[in-house]
């Protein structure tokens, strides 16, 4: 079943549009903070229900739609190319951007009061974002205030990352290609070895990029930042670009690998010296995939779970491919590394 769906914004929705707009929720963070009447309602959005919006004496593109959560009316959502309309408290030009990509923004809202806090927002958001905004253009714009957490976290868990701050408010884009989009980072002492097949268990056929530790030189955390010129930025600048981020290892030691917990480390330059690029691994999807020999250890995942929380990314879960003389726990990789490959890729 289809949960949510999002019917084009009609003049029967005006009365309903009105209700949600007088309720405190919506009304603090959306509708200039001005009372608005059932008429001044039909006036703002009676072009919109024709897909346009008229700035500075011409005809602008405006997508607005009514949000249905199973069938009920619970909220609003219009997306527009992002150069159409100027933004409060910066300009478009000056964020992060690569100007060969069409960026659009969105505008949205949950209504109904009773549909708040159920963790319906970013799921609205992913579902829209596919359904709509990534059919035309590679990436979405959302701009809320500083103030309004709650939004900034629904914007994080679908998959947004902030590119631009001012003193009230935060720019976020989410990507197109951040939706499914997955990198491997293999730290292992062999580069062919167990934690390889148990990749390509996972991956099949997939054409996902793998990047392994053992080509690259990344030294460890340095508290001066003395290694700031090896590898570990230019990998940091890729693996932001993808989404779900998956690091493969094997069990050393009831452990993850040296390389990659090396690797890890130096996640914290991104916290410092590299912010901009540290800010664009909230919202990202962890997954892990490892290889063990005997017994998978107690507590292995909490490393990467809390690094995720710290980070504000999501962690995904662990695929474990048993490499030993069992014949029993061997027979279960398969089955094992296609029900993960389901979840990451599907
Ligand atoms: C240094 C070292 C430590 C290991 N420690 C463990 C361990 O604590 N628990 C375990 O189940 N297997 C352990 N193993 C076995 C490996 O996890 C297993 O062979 C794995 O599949 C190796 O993957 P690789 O070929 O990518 O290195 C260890 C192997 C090595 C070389």
């Amino acid at each position: 079943m289809n949960t949510f769906s999002f019917t084009p914004l009609g003049l029967e929705h005006f009365p309903l549009l009105h209700q949600w707009m007088e309720h405190p929720h919506v009304w603090q963070w959306w509708g200039e903070k001005r009372s608005w009447t059932l008429h001044d309602v039909q006036e703002k959005y009676h072009s919109y229900t024709f897909g346009y919006r008229i700035e500075q004496g011409e005809k602008k593109g405006i997508f607005s739609f009514i949000v249905h959560f199973q069938d009920r009316p619970i909220g609003f959502i219009q997306t527009y190319n992002a150069c159409d309309f100027p933004r409060d408290g910066f300009n478009v030009k000056d964020i992060q951007w690569e100007p060969s990509q069409s960026l659009a923004a969105l505008d949205f809202y949950i209504g109904e009061p009773d549909c708040i806090g159920m963790g319906l927002g970013a799921e609205i958001l992913k579902n829209f974002l596919e359904n709509h905004v990534f059919r035309y253009f590679d990436a979405c714009l959302v701009d809320p205030k500083k103030k309004n957490k709650i939004a900034i976290q629904t914007y994080v868990k679908a998959g947004f990352s902030t590119v631009h701050e001012w003193d009230s408010g935060i720019a976020m884009v989410a990507r197109k290609q951040d939706l499914k989009n997955p990198i491997i980072i293999l730290g292992s002492s062999r580069s062919d070895g167990n934690t390889f097949k148990a990749i390509k268990m996972v991956i099949q056929d997939m054409p996902v990029p793998i990047v392994d530790l053992r080509e690259l030189n990344i030294d460890q955390y340095d508290y001066t930042y003395a290694n700031a010129k090896d590898d570990f930025i230019p990998l940091a600048e890729k693996m932001v670009r993808y989404n779900p981020i998956i690091l493969a290892t094997p069990v050393y030691w009831y452990s993850m690998s040296a390389s990659l917990k090396t690797f890890i480390d130096r996640w914290s330059d991104l916290l410092d010296t590299r912010k901009d690029i540290g800010r664009r691994l909230a919202g990202k999807d962890l997954y892990v995939i490892s290889s063990y020999g005997e017994s998978v250890p107690r507590g292995f995942e909490d490393a990467f779970s809390q690094t995720c929380e710290y980070l504000d990314m999501q962690y995904g879960g662990c695929y474990y491919f048993y490499s030993g003389d069992n014949p029993g726990l061997a027979q279960k990789n398969s089955l094992l590394a296609s029900q993960f490959s389901n979840r990451i890729f599907r």
